[in-house]
């Protein structure tokens, strides 16, 4: 297993934000999935979806997995909110190191999101419907997934940190 932190968690939950502030306490580089797909792809995330579809994307996203077990260590790793999804993606993560869960009530996800353009998900008429019926869906597979959970309402950076950085040594959940 590698030395990885992976950071996962429904869109809106601060997996990327928390992970470059992670990736300065910790001194590790930070990675995400999407910005990887989207530099290898020369497209934006939206403009995967539009053009060749949200299966295409997941492919990618299993793909991009692959790829970092052959080569990240001790890094910080943010992944889409839906790559955890995916069966088979669940004993890449175990395999790439520690997968924490940042966990988020849909309120404040659609708070932070609501004029949000960029994700794709979220581009439909009712969008706080929209992430109250994913959220259901994904809540009890992000648990799962995790060695670690940190809810991460009502905190602040620091707070975050400090927990993922405590949990993540005694890897207490
Ligand atoms: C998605 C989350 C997005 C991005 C894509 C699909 C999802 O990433 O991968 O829009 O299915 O939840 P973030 O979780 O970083 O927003």
């Amino acid at each position: 297993m590698k030395n990885n932190i992976i950071l996962i968690g429904f869109m809106g939950s601060g997996k990327t934000s928390v992970g470059i502030r992670l990736s300065y306490y910790l001194k590790q580089t930070m990675l995400d999935t999407d910005k990887w797909i989207e530099k290898r792809q020369k497209m934006t995330v939206s403009q995967i979806f539009a053009d060749k579809g949200e299966e295409a994307f997941r492919a990618m996203e299993t793909d991009c997995l692959r790829e970092l077990i052959g080569s990240a260590d001790h890094q910080i790793i943010s992944v889409g909110g839906g790559l955890p999804m995916r069966e088979e993606n669940h004993a890449l993560l175990k395999k790439l190191g520690k997968v924490v869960y940042l966990k988020i009530t849909p309120e404040a996800v659609y708070e932070r999101l609501k004029s949000d353009t960029t994700r794709p998900l979220l581009q439909v008429e009712n969008p706080k419907e929209r992430i109250e019926i994913l959220l259901k869906e994904r809540a009890p597979v992000y648990e799962a997934c995790a060695d670690i959970v940190v809810e991460v309402s009502g905190k602040n950076f620091e707070e975050i940190l400090k927990e993922i950085a405590y949990k993540v040594k005694g890897c207490v959940s």
